[in-house]
């Protein structure tokens, strides 16, 4: 009979591709999701025996993982902002970095006297989330705002479908629109609700190929890279674009919110000046890196 212990030594085979700290982590993560068993309980008790079913499957997923195939795509479901998120190779993997930027939104909407809400709960306004991907932060917004009239647009049809499967799963109602931001031009019959929105945010692609090179294979090899790549001659084109979209589309007071590329803060903030945007603030991530910005339209 093989025990919890017999799968934490098979699964040490993962050194070839993980730190060691990152292979307890998805071990443990594996080994709940198929035994059901709680991450405590795994711990306390590694002399307990599993059924040689679930030993098969472990065994499999052990094997994916050795070709560096992300964990979440293998199990089809991640965690985010302490919602499920279901993932696959359409979208990209939502990233602890990025709950940092819907922390940020929800703090907003809750001091900003200029969003006239009393409480973040009452929050009504317009929200709009550029290249959604998973569909992560419209979903986390519109589960924390419930009043806020929330959309989400992506170039994708693919990412935008598990997105949609994401809202049903986290029972919220988003307005998902299939919509190229770099070739966006309004027009009268435009799919995109009235263009006055509170927030904008955006995650947009925003790795270079210097990047890229830094990269470990089970980024580059696994995510979309339509979600990732942006051209080496110009990496704040979505920046750029969405700037200038935000500047007609928000209302006076509104905020736009951007995760960045931590070697382009300066230049991000500079853009934003540029394009009529103030009181831009460039916050660090947990790791101490430039990884998100907060400005005011005029
Ligand atoms: C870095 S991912 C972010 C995904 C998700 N918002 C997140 O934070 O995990 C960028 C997203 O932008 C989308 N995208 C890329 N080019 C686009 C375009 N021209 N117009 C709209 N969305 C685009 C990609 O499909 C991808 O889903």
């Amino acid at each position: 009979m093989i025990t919890i212990k017999d799968v934490f030594e098979d699964y040490k085979q993962l050194k070839k591709v993980y730190e060691d700290n990152e292979i307890e982590a998805i071990t443990l993560l594996t080994i709940s999701e198929i035994t059901q068993l709680s991450k405590a309980s795994i711990k306390a008790f590694p002399e307990r025996e599993i059924s040689n079913q679930q030993a098969e499957q472990l065994k499999n997923i052990l094997t994916q993982l050795l070709t560096g195939r992300p964990i979440q795509y293998i199990l089809g479901i991640t965690e985010f902002f302490g919602l499920p998120f279901k993932v696959n190779p359409s979208v990209l993997i939502p990233r602890p970095e990025t709950e940092e930027l819907v922390e940020w939104i929800l703090s907003s909407v809750d001091e900003s006297q200029k969003l006239k809400a009393k409480s973040s709960k009452q929050f009504t306004g317009n929200m709009l989330d550029i290249g959604t991907g998973s569909g992560c932060i419209a979903i986390s917004l519109k589960k924390n705002l419930s009043n806020a009239l929330v959309s989400a647009i992506d170039i994708s049809e693919s990412a935008l479908q598990t997105a949609k499967k994401n809202a049903i799963l986290n029972e919220v109602d988003v307005n998902f629109i299939h919509t190229d931001i770099l070739n966006y031009h309004p027009a009268p019959h435009s799919t995109l609700p009235a263009p006055q929105y509170h927030i904008i945010v955006s995650n947009p692609p925003y790795v270079t190929l210097t990047d890229k090179a830094q990269m470990h294979s089970n980024v580059t090899d696994f995510e979309p890279h339509s979600a990732l790549f942006v051209p080496e001659h110009d990496p704040l084109i979505f920046y750029r674009v969405i700037a200038q979209f935000a500047q007609s589309n928000l209302q006076p007071g509104g905020l736009l919110f951007f995760e960045i590329n931590e070697s382009y803060g300066q230049e991000t903030v500079e853009l934003l000046q540029h394009t009529g945007f103030i009181n831009m603030e460039l916050r660090k991530d947990m790791s101490g890196r430039d990884r998100m910005i907060k400005a005011v339209i005029r």
